[in-house]
């Protein structure tokens, strides 16, 4: 992650602006007192700096819970933030030779305009998790091309090598979405999708509550995928394709295909690894055969009423737990317009983080993105116990 580390670095009036980056306003954490946010503002965007001072030192660096795409813009505001205060910097990674910036018209963002988009290119639709280094899925897409992809990956260097791919290869069938997909997969039409890959998924032997596939999965994989479409799973690992069986005996919607190191249609990365360690692989093909009752769509929406700061800083617990959901105020940090609230919500095995700006007439700004699932909805409804 971008940072600084600075003996010291000078208070500055804010809000400040410098090379075209707003640095409006600093938010010191009630609980812990070296602990800081800057909000920066680029253009139509915001991130934040989390600033931490130590007995001699100050660290300054990339809040990674607001993403912003652009590396090279992160690094140039950090430059800018340590000359708007002077910093006296002994280390710093903000070289800004070697990163590309990862803006492309093949980077959507995870909400509901960019699935009607795909929707709109093509009546078929393929998804690939997790795709890493991107071999199986951009050979899928160069030999597919009346097919639109969908890889969604939470790794940005991944993302970034493959939308490069994509252009040097001149897809237009291929886009990709930074997000977690247990909570994408919410947003998708009922049976809108052809098939589904899961190759290599990070096994998670002895934690497997942390898995990409378990019930609640295989129920959205149920609802999203057509009659006659599949999901494939390819792993190294017998636990885990295991573990899929067993939690997909319990559907009576899907029909199984089971095979033991059969042939890929393309070895990717994690695929050759294992196979250079002579390893088994495992494949699932979960092929559904009826239709369940179609679930609609959430169209639901919500807006957050004025909050009451104060009944937030008098509440004892600012956990909040529903029947398969919850909200954590996590963290509150204060500046001189009202306070910065970190919260943690949704469903227990794929949260989210927001934070919200609470100006000190109540009013809420939400910075970052939340997808419309019904469990991220519902979580933040229970905000609603501070409301005035
Ligand atoms: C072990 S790698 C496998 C990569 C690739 N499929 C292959 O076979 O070479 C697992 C990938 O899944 C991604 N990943 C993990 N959890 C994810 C999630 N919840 N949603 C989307 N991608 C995820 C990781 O970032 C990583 O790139």
């Amino acid at each position: 992650m971008p940072h600084f580390y600075a003996h010291k670095i000078d208070d500055i009036a804010y809000p400040a602006i410098e090379n075209g980056f707003l640095v409006s306003f600093i938010a010191k954490n009630i609980k812990y007192d070296n602990d800081h946010l800057v909000l920066i503002k680029y253009g139509d965007s915001s991130f934040f700096f989390t600033q931490q001072n130590r007995d001699d030192k100050v660290l300054v660096k990339y809040n990674k819970h607001l993403k912003y795409n652009s590396l090279n813009a992160i690094k140039m505001a950090l430059q800018a933030y340590m000359k708007l205060c002077n910093a006296d910097v002994f280390f710093h990674n903000l070289n800004t030779k070697n990163h590309k910036n990862i803006a492309s018209q093949y980077l959507l963002l995870p909400n509901q305009e960019s699935i009607t988009k795909l929707y709109k290119q093509s009546s078929n639709l393929s998804i690939e998790i997790g795709f890493g280094s991107g071999r199986h899925l951009l050979d899928l897409a160069q030999k597919n091309k009346d097919i639109v992809f969908l890889g969604i990956e939470i790794y940005n260097p991944a993302i970034a090598q493959v939308l490069n791919q994509i252009q040097l290869l001149n897809l237009k069938n291929l886009y990709i979405i930074n997000a977690d997909c247990r909570i994408l997969f919410n947003i998708l039409d009922s049976h809108s999708v052809d098939s589904i890959y899961l190759h290599f998924p990070v096994p998670w032997d002895k934690n497997p509550q942390k898995r990409v596939f378990s019930r609640e999965f295989l129920k959205e994989c149920e609802r999203i995928l057509k009659i006659g479409a599949f999901l494939e799973l390819r792993s190294d690992s017998v636990e885990y394709f295991d573990y899929a069986i067993d939690i997909s005996n319990s559907f009576n919607s899907f029909e199984v295909e089971s095979s033991i190191n059969s042939q890929a249609r393309i070895i990717s990365k994690y695929e050759a690894r294992w196979q250079r360690q002579n390893k088994d692989i495992y494949e699932a093909r979960f092929v559904l055969r009826n239709f369940v009752e179609s679930i609609d769509n959430i169209e639901s929406n919500f807006s957050f009423d004025h909050l009451d700061m104060q009944k937030i800083l008098d509440s004892n617990d600012l956990k909040i737990l529903g029947d398969s959901y919850f909200l954590h105020i996590k963290n509150i940090y204060k500046f001189n317009d009202g306070y910065v609230l970190f919260v943690l919500f949704g469903a227990f095995n794929a949260p989210s983080k927001i934070y919200l700006l609470i100006n000190n007439n109540g009013s809420v700004e939400i910075l970052g993105d939340i997808i419309k699932t019904k469990t991220n909805i519902q979580a933040l409804q229970l905000i609603k116990k501070w409301s005035k």
